[in-house]
């Protein structure tokens, strides 16, 4: 197959130029023959035939002779000599004064001069005519130089030409490039069979790869270096996609997620985290306490376990904060401070049961609003319950998250909570800086043992919006939720 790599359009034309092999093929025979009405679709054709060696292309240029604007008037109301040589014959009186009531000022002026030049004298005012004939002849010979036109400079006749140059605006000289096709040896050598014309394929879609018909399809060329606008289709918010992203993440990693309110009680909140009632965390200026419901009834039995770990460690071998624990306090609605809290509750439903969860949601906290704090924001916590579960484990298992977020390089360090021994904070380099994202640690035995646990728990709680803050590369954390429509319109996808 010679021809295989050609488009439709080359095809085509190859195919018209093969019904005669030896002619040379004009633009307006090409459009013709090709069905076509775009001048640059057959030069664009030929070219590409050209240029892949089945025709070669002749330029000519030519000098055409065309219809200015008096000519055409010429033309179509007969030229100005013409009409003076009717009134001439058909006036019993032809004389100066009689031309000069028949025809306007300006065509009786030029007039005279016209008439003279064909032969016609003017004896004491009147128009007088020696030869008739001679004068007609003139007269059909100018009409039909016009109405011949547009022709080659070289094929029409050279007096004429130069009478006509003289009168203003009668005839105008183009010079134009035409180009001509013929078929080179190879082109000749084509058959006709192996030009049908294959489908052109706009759009890439399921359908048309399951069957085997791309193969032979001819796509469509796009150019990406043109200008174009962007669409401005409604899209999901940043921090949507992102929350979306992270999910499918822990899913992928065999997580369950774990959705649950964010009205609690400072018992499960705090006091079930081994978090001591006087811890300044807990003071008024740090959480949200709730006027309504003031109070969340906590059953007894909970309440009193958790009175005895933080007075004196109960049977965990602990010896607890001491002090005096008070259930009034631990019966405080509030808003969640973290979402350790629903981790903890699903953990006393569900003590024995190995798991993996994850939470990604919504916690409040009185922080003064800045450039990297918010009262309310996101954590994305989760826990792993497994016997065996270790340090190495959870390590492990957050570089998974933060290297299939595209953070590769993760680090943590001793830190502290309440909650957890041992603790750690977790880093991420960003920017060649090392950047705190949040807290994770194995839960202590005074937090499990009330609960009936057996196995080691691994949790972590980390900021959505400080990942957010990379992932955008944001230095002010308001950005996230001030809706300001430019921005979020030019958001790369997540
Ligand atoms: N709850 C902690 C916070 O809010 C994070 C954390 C969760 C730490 C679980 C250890 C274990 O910062």
């Amino acid at each position: 197959m010679v021809a295989e790599n050609l488009v439709n359009t080359e095809r085509r034309m190859l195919k018209t130029m093969l019904t005669n092999k030896e002619h040379d093929w004009s633009l307006s025979e090409i459009l013709s023959e090709c069905d076509w009405s775009d001048q640059a679709v057959a030069v664009g054709a030929g070219q590409g035939l050209a240029d892949k060696g089945f025709a070669r292309i002749t330029e000519h240029a030519t000098t055409k002779v065309r219809l200015a604007e008096q000519g055409q008037l010429g033309v179509s109301e007969g030229l100005l000599e013409a009409r003076l040589w009717q009134w001439f014959k058909a006036t019993d009186q032809p004389t100066m004064a009689n031309l000069q009531q028949s025809f306007a000022k300006h065509e009786a002026g030029p007039g005279i001069g016209l008439l003279k030049k064909l032969g016609i004298s003017m004896n004491s005012g009147v128009f007088d005519c020696s030869d008739y004939k001679l004068v007609e002849e003139a007269l059909s010979a100018r009409e039909q130089f016009l109405t011949s036109l547009p022709a080659e400079l070289e094929s029409v006749d050279q007096e004429l030409l130069e009478h006509f140059k003289k009168r203003r605006n009668f005839i105008e000289l183009v010079v134009s490039t035409d180009r001509t096709w013929v078929l080179t040896k190879r082109g000749g050598k084509v058959s006709a069979d192996e030009l049908t014309e294959t489908a052109v394929i706009n759009e890439i879609t399921p359908e048309l790869l399951q069957t085997d018909n791309w193969r032979n399809a001819e796509f469509r060329a796009f150019d990406v270096t043109l200008e174009s606008s962007t669409p401005r289709t409604g899209r999901s918010h940043p921090m949507q996609s992102l929350i979306e992203r992270i999910r499918h993440i822990f899913l992928e990693m065999g997580f369950s997620e774990l959705i649950e309110d964010y009205v609690q009680t400072a018992g499960w909140n705090m006091d079930a985290l081994f978090i001591p009632q006087d811890h300044p965390a807990r003071e008024m200026q740090d959480t949200f306490y709730l006027d309504n419901p003031e109070t969340l009834a906590l059953p007894d039995s909970i309440m009193e376990t958790w009175s005895e770990i933080h007075q004196n460690g109960g049977q965990t071998g602990s010896t607890g904060w001491g002090g005096e624990f008070s259930k009034e306090t631990s019966q405080r609605g509030l808003l969640r401070t973290h979402t350790t809290v629903n981790t903890i509750q699903y953990l006393a439903d569900n003590p024995t049961t190995p798991c993996r969860m994850f939470t990604v949601d919504r916690v409040f906290r009185k922080e003064a609003i800045d450039r990297t704090h918010l009262p309310e924001f996101h954590q994305i916590e989760g826990i792993i319950m497994e016997e065996g579960a270790n340090l190495q484990m959870l390590v492990t298992t957050l570089k998974t998250f933060y290297e299939k977020m595209g953070y590769p390089e993760v680090r943590v360090r001793p830190a502290y909570f309440p909650y957890t021994e041992p603790s750690l904070e977790i880093e991420v380099k960003w920017r060649g800086k090392w950047l705190e994202l949040g807290g994770a640690g194995i839960f202590r035995p005074e937090v499990t043992e009330p609960l009936g646990i057996k196995h080691p728990i691994l949790a972590w709680g980390m900021g959505l919006e400080r990942l957010a803050m990379l992932v955008l590369g944001l230095d002010d954390i308001r950005q996230l939720y001030i809706s300001d429509l430019e921005w979020l319109r030019n958001q790369p996808l997540i």
